[in-house]
């Protein structure tokens, strides 16, 4: 019998690679012998990820992903000489802590095209039959704050939320094409953004909280990584238009 959960020679491109939960899953994958596309602003950064990976054929693209009308150019170079993706996670993203009294337009639209029009339009690409294989996995990074209100995150959590809900309707449009897409929703993981938001709140209460209701204690990206990986592998080839609660408890209140 064939290991469903094998992801050996398989191309997938992971967004927001170069620190956090995309490092993570990366870096597993890599482990899990995948050939991985690293995306990612910070070139530093994504070089010395790229080093950190197990052998494989890897690359990595510079590339901001407010720049929507660029991704096709991205698609299309990555998928040179006949080279396609297998798999596509989606894993950058910013977080604002914000009231919504003093929200600015320009805040809600710096974090809605990050999180979630980039992820349309690199959705859009992916489902081109010159850049997948046949069919793909495809996974967006949300947050347990699409499902749970948290103050000063509204614009955040309207984002995640808004991945979420395109991803069901989006199930639907790619099954025919064999193409499988879900969401993780992680609860507090140990990263530069978790540590963003410690440091803004500022609160050694919130970070109590969150110890107190996470009652699995705070993730690593690892955690996310193997979520991610499952959904990536063909042992999940009946689950599509869903997500996966990552959040160590935090929701089972
Ligand atoms: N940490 C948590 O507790 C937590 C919980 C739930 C959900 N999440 C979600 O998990 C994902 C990863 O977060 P993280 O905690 O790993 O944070 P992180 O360490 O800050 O990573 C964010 C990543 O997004 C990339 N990025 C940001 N803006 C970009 C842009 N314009 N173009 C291209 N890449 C961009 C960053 O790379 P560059 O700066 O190099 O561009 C970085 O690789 C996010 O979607 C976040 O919402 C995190």
């Amino acid at each position: 019998m064939s290991n469903l959960l094998d992801l050996s020679g398989k191309n997938i491109l992971v967004t927001g690679a170069s620190s956090g939960i995309g490092k993570g899953i990366a870096k597993l994958l890599s482990n899990l012998k995948a050939n991985v596309i690293l995306v990612a602003r910070n070139e530093e950064n994504l070089q010395k990820v790229f080093n950190e990976l197990d052998p494989g054929d890897h690359s990595y693209y510079r590339m901001d992903l407010n720049r929507l009308e660029k991704i096709e150019d991205l698609m299309n170079f990555i998928c040179h000489d006949g080279h396609k993706l297998h798999g596509l996670v989606h894993s950058a993203g910013i977080s604002r802590t914000v009231p919504v009294q003093y929200l600015k337009l320009d805040e809600l639209k710096d974090i809605m095209s990050v999180n979630f029009y980039s992820f349309m339009e690199l959705v859009k690409q992916f489902s081109k039959k010159k850049y997948h294989d046949s069919g793909g996995s495809i996974v967006a990074i949300s947050s347990i704050s699409s499902k749970v209100g948290a103050r000063g995150l509204s614009a955040y959590s309207a984002s995640k939320g808004a991945l979420e809900s395109a991803i069901r309707s989006m199930a639907l449009d790619l099954a025919p094409k064999n193409i499988r897409i879900n969401a993780i929703a992680p609860g507090m993981i140990a990263t530069q953004m978790y540590d963003g938001l410690m440091e803004i709140a500022n609160n050694t209460d919130l970070e109590a909280d969150i110890k107190k209701r996470q009652v699995l204690g705070i993730g690593i990206p690892e955690d996310v990584a193997y979520a991610a990986a499952f959904l990536l592998s063909g042992a999940s080839r009946l689950i599509t238009g869903t997500t996966l609660v990552v959040d160590g408890g935090y929701s089972a209140h």
